[in-house]
């Protein structure tokens, strides 16, 4: 499925009406990530959590799923596909965040592509907040850690926080023979990077270069429906 031919860059300023808009988003939502994440059970280089919402994109209605497992094929991550994952649940109130608001409103032309191609009306959102959390000397990575090809149709890579200190956590853009083209990123708060099932993509892995770092992203995902078989 191509929706934005393979990738597309969103500038975070551009997300919002005026600064001070950005400002208060970006001010109330910094301690709501704070206290939703807890240490991946699965690596202990990261902190994140999940929540699986479904919504409708014609009434615009979103409620939380009842099932909040998440899975990925082992082809889309050799690291831990093929296995059912149960994250830390993002609290529920996310949904009520003025982020989440911004991220429905800015992210939904995109979902209607989606809508559209997959003739899908209801769909199901996986939403991560994860934390790349690293002392110097130390590292932290993503999983799967190298190129790869999701199981979402349709990826939102949103910043939220990057420590100036930070070493890596670029994120690359490749071609089906596993060619690297392109080197994005992202540094302001909301700065955006929209991936389709076009290319392949990674993030490089993470260290400090002073003292205690930090990338912070949401990965807004729409889910593919092999992904909530059940
Ligand atoms: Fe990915």
């Amino acid at each position: 499925m191509n929706i934005v031919n393979g990738f597309k860059f969103l500038n975070g300023r551009d997300q919002f009406d005026c600064n001070v808009e950005l400002s208060r988003v970006r001010n109330h939502f910094i301690p709501f990530f704070d206290h939703a994440i807890e240490i991946d059970p699965f690596s202990s280089v990261r902190k994140r959590s999940y929540i699986k919402l479904r919504y409708n994109i014609t009434t615009g209605l979103v409620s939380v799923a009842d099932n909040q497992q998440y899975f990925q094929t082992g082809d889309a991550n050799v690291a831990d596909g093929g296995k059912i994952r149960e994250f830390h649940q993002t609290p529920s109130e996310f949904i009520d965040t003025e982020l989440f608001r911004v991220l429905l409103k800015n992210n939904k032309e995109y979902l209607e592509r989606y809508s559209e191609q997959s003739s899908l009306e209801e769909m199901t959102l996986g939403i991560h907040l994860i934390r790349y959390d690293i002392l110097e000397g130390d590292i932290s990575y993503a999983s799967p850690v190298w190129l790869h090809v999701d199981n979402e149709p349709l990826v939102f890579v949103h910043l939220i926080d990057l420590s100036l200190s930070v070493i890596g956590g670029d994120n690359i853009i490749a071609d089906s023979n596993s060619n690297p083209t392109h080197v994005v990123r992202l540094e302001n708060f909301m700065d955006t990077l929209i991936l389709d099932k076009s290319v392949q993509h990674a993030v490089t892995p993470l260290s400090s270069k002073n003292g205690q770092s930090k990338r912070d992203v949401i990965l807004f995902t729409v889910e593919d429906t092999i992904q909530n078989a059940s």
